[in-house]
């Protein structure tokens, strides 16, 4: 015989556990499956172990889907502020470090104590080590086989993540089962990662890795203002991350380097007070050293700056305003904070998460094709869906 409960939701992570509290609440005898050996393994590692668990200005014009409206609803029912009363509730220490970005004073640990803790008083079961055989609907329930035996529940609840971080358990578990279910799924592939650079750029920019310089990075008309870092694969740093998201294989992306200075102003200055001193010696005052000596080399620049021609200094400050790169790849689902793209939001109600083709099942998190910016937003969706989907489920 089977075990029955009301929702069976699998995957213990940042959208199931909230998904088995808000279920839990209404009275519904929940069970939360996961295959790991611990719930919330994402949340322990994210944020460099602090978690950056929300972003207080997170809404939808923050996240990419092939529908841009989708994530309306859940966003506006789970707000970053619901979030951060819990939080508070739970006497967890935080503090916002930058751009609306809050964080764990002290540790991750403390978001995934307090998710088992609701978890508890909501009366919401979880096992753990618990693979998933197999998933079967007769029409009316579903039934979920695992090695330790078979669950039944009129509510499934898919909350198993994308492909990012493969070593951590990360599976594709919830494209195969849309595909079950007959569900579109858009195309997947790595986001918010890092870019890879060609091995004779890469030779070229030796002595970089390490150096890291505020930047705007462009793909088109999306930028983003944030710091670059050069490493021994390429580039990475959260502005190239956030625009990793919008690239794809073949494309070009451009860097304006610190987009505060006006360098043709600083050049021209430096000339008039002392026109013996090197063009690099100028730059260094405004980027690290190894960048600037990287970027004259770059364009033939040598010796002092009252001998260098008008135009060469003007080539110089065309490419600190727009130095481009055609990055061949990224580093993968390896290194990639999210999976962009996941089960078509077309089949599902924004409202409650539910397919729209198969009652009683429910796709939440990252497994939906809707996938944050860098800088909380990625939970806040995990938050705000998983609180939609346990509502109604
Ligand atoms: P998540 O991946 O968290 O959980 C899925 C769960 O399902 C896991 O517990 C897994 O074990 C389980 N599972 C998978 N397949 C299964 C199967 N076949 N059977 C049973 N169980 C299965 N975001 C953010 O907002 N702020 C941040 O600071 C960070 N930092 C960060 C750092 C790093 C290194 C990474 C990789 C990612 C982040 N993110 C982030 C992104 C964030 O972690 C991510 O978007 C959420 O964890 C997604 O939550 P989900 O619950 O959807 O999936």
């Amino acid at each position: 015989m089977a075990e029955r409960r009301d929702v069976v939701i699998i995957g213990a992570g940042a959208a199931g556990m909230m998904c088995a509290i808000a279920a839990g609440r209404r009275g519904r005898r929940v069970l939360v499956l996961d295959h790991a050996r611990a719930p919330g393994e994402k949340i322990r590692i994210s944020g460099g172990g602090r978690c950056n668990f929300t972003n207080i200005h997170a809404g939808p014009k923050n996240f990419l889907s092939a529908n841009p409206h989708f994530a309306k609803s859940a966003l506006a029912r789970y707000t970053p502020r619901d979030f951060l009363d819990l939080v508070e509730r739970h006497r967890i220490p935080w503090h916002e470090k930058t751009l609306g970005q809050l964080f764990c004073d002290n540790s991750a640990k403390d978001i995934i104590a307090m998710l088992l803790a609701e978890m508890k008083a909501a009366g919401a079961e979880l096992r753990l080590s618990t693979p998933v055989a197999s998933v079967e609907h007769d029409g009316h329930a579903f039934r979920v086989v695992t090695e330790h035996g078979a669950v039944e529940a009129a509510s499934l609840v898919i909350a198993t993540g994308g492909k990012s971080i493969p070593k951590m358990g990360a599976t594709g578990f919830a494209y195969r089962i849309a595909e079950q279910f007959a569900l579109p799924v858009t195309e997947t592939r790595a986001g918010l990662v890092p870019l890879t650079l060609d091995p004779a750029t890469l030779a070229a920019h030796e002595g970089l890795p390490g150096v890291s310089v505020d930047v705007v990075a462009r793909h088109g008309r999306t930028e983003f203002r944030e710091a670059a870092l050069f490493t021994h694969r390429g580039l990475s740093g959260p502005a190239i991350l956030q625009i990793s998201s919008y690239w794809r294989e073949g494309e070009e992306i451009a860097l304006h380097i610190r987009p505060d200075v006006d360098f043709a102003a600083v050049i021209a200055a430096a000339r008039k007070e002392n026109g013996r001193q090197a063009v690099q010696t100028v730059l260094a005052d405004h980027m690290p050293k190894k960048l600037a000596q990287l970027l004259v080399t770059e364009l033939g620049i040598d010796g002092p700056l009252a001998e260098q021609p008008g135009r060469r200094i003007e080539a110089l400050v065309q490419k600190l305003r727009d130095w481009r790169f055609r990055p061949p790849g990224s580093e993968g689902y390896r290194t990639a904070e999210v999976t962009l793209g996941g089960v078509d939001t077309a089949a599902l109600d924004s409202r409650s998460m539910a397919a729209k083709a198969v009652s009683g099942l429910y796709f939440i998190g990252e497994a939906v094709d809707v996938t944050g910016w860098l800088g909380g937003y990625n939970f806040q969706w995990a938050w705000a869906s998983g609180h939609a989907a346990g509502e109604d489920a």
